[in-house]
């Protein structure tokens, strides 16, 4: 039977899938039902430091190739995310699980940094600097100044396991500055990517822009994130120290999407639009397909071909 266990540092995951943060993780019930699924683990609503409604309805719509979204991180809060996690983490001591933060400011996500640094949580922590939703907050992982800040600031005193979720990346340069920001701190993971910010989708019915927030800017998922996805996987698995593991999100709709994402490098794959049309049935189709392929190609675990793209010489 092919194997699809992986890990991130000490981290051990039985499944290479789990969900995208934002996508059926809100709730302590949608958590749980994540938590029963073939998921190999996964990640909270990315908490701010107190509850927010986000931005106004209809913020998501579904479309011919993925989604548009302006949540605008509704969320419920730190303290009720790392509740849930240190129950959680009690009940699966073997199952390690991501809390995912976005402050809307440095300030908040040091804030935030500091209670869970000061609680007993033990899994891996995920910063969000890559929200495209909320107005007037422009994303972090766009401005490398403020980055290098944000990064110096949090690892002056942060000692827990923790990544980044960063923003597609569409130049070279870009990748190369941001993972020589990235090589200087003690990361254990990157994830790439969070939506294709500020897209625009029109309803051809009444020529009205599909969500309401933002004048209809929002964050693309789904298929239309794949090739993007993919080359921000792989520039950053070229150029990350070693260490620094990938996760790769975005555009994932069957098994072979999986595959490839691996192939560019990643150790975990996250799941976001397809996971908020299926349910969390969509994983186990997901395993069975990444099987098959692994089967048809010979391979019967994630590291034999993690990282193992071959390029046109
Ligand atoms: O597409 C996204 N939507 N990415 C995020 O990081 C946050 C989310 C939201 O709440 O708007």
């Amino acid at each position: 039977m092919t194997d699809l266990h992986t890990s991130i540092d000490k981290f051990q995951f039985n499944n290479v899938f789990m969900n995208a943060s934002g996508v059926r993780c809100y709730t302590k019930d949608e958590l749980d039902e994540l938590a029963q699924s073939d998921a190999g683990t996964l990640v909270t609503k990315s908490a701010t430091q107190t509850k927010r409604l986000g931005n106004p309805s209809p913020r998501y719509a579904p479309l011919e190739l993925g989604s548009i979204n302006s949540m605008g991180l509704p969320n419920e809060g730190l303290e009720y995310y790392l509740d849930y996690a240190l129950d959680f983490q009690k009940a699966h001591p073997e199952k390690p699980i991501f809390l995912s933060v976005a402050g809307l400011s440095m300030e908040e996500n040091l804030a935030m940094a500091h209670t869970i640094e000061n609680s007993d949580f033990n899994g891996l922590v995920e910063f969000n600097l890559s929200c495209p939703n909320v107005p007037g907050k422009p994303q972090t992982g766009y401005d490398f100044d403020r980055t290098q800040e944000v990064l110096t600031n949090l690892f002056d005193f942060f000692t827990k396991p923790a990544g980044v979720k960063l923003p597609p990346y569409f130049d070279l340069a870009q990748f190369d500055q941001m993972a020589t920001i990235l090589n200087q701190f003690p990361l254990k993971f990157v994830n790439s990517i969070n939506s294709l910010g500020n897209g625009l989708m029109i309803d051809p019915e009444t020529d009205t822009a599909l969500i309401k927030p933002k004048g209809g800017f929002g964050g693309i998922g789904g298929a239309y994130a794949k090739p993007i996805a993919l080359a921000n996987v792989r520039a950053f698995a070229q150029r990350l120290d070693p260490k620094i593991q990938l996760i790769g999100t975005g555009g994932v709709t069957n098994g072979r999407d999986a595959y490839d994402l691996i192939l560019a490098g990643a150790s975990l794959v996250q799941v976001g639009t397809l996971l908020q049309e299926e349910g969390t049935v969509a994983f186990t189709r997901l395993t069975r397909e990444l099987r098959a392929v692994m089967q048809t190609k010979g391979y019967n675990a994630i590291s034999d071909f993690r990282g193992q793209l071959k390029v046109l010489s």
